[in-house]
């Protein structure tokens, strides 16, 4: 769950940026892990079958690439919708970044129709994420789908 006011500073904050592709990635991935449960935030490139971790904020994992279909990641481009898991616990197909994560958002970037990437939130806390978290993160992909390159 993400205010509304914090949603917004987000978006506006992004939309004002003058950088494009990495640079304006990570500059989003900074920006978001400053909201409160988002504790590791990333993206996730996708190529040729194959999911590839580019910009982070966040531990180390060792899921620097996941095939589609796999994990959390993976099913979301399987599905071609964004994900939400509220108990990562009771998920039986999730791929453990770290022991203190508990719940995950997924949100596609797509161009032009096309998925290109994701957008991914691990939260250590149960159920951060809603349907306000992914209102939030669509906006961004968006964002980041218009200036990918
Ligand atoms: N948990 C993800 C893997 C990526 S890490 O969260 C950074 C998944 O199940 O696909």
């Amino acid at each position: 769950m993400v205010s509304k006011r914090a949603a917004e500073v987000v978006v506006a904050g992004l939309k004002s940026e003058q950088i494009t592709g990495a640079a304006l990635r990570q500059k989003a991935m900074n920006v978001l892990s400053e909201l409160p449960g988002y504790d590791w935030c990333g993206i996730y490139v996708l190529n040729e079958g194959e999911l590839s971790l580019a910009e982070f904020v966040g531990a180390p994992t060792e899921h620097t690439l996941i095939p589609v279909g796999r994990g959390v990641c993976g099913t979301a481009v399987a599905e071609d919708r964004n994900q939400i898991v509220g108990d990562v616990t009771k998920s039986d197909n999730y791929l453990a970044c770290s022991i203190d994560t508990k719940s995950e958002i997924v949100v596609l970037i797509r161009r032009n129709g096309n998925v290109v990437g994701q957008i991914d939130i691990d939260s250590h806390s149960t159920n951060a994420f809603d349907n306000t978290d992914e209102q939030l993160l669509q906006q961004v992909a968006d964002i980041l789908a218009a200036h990918w390159e």
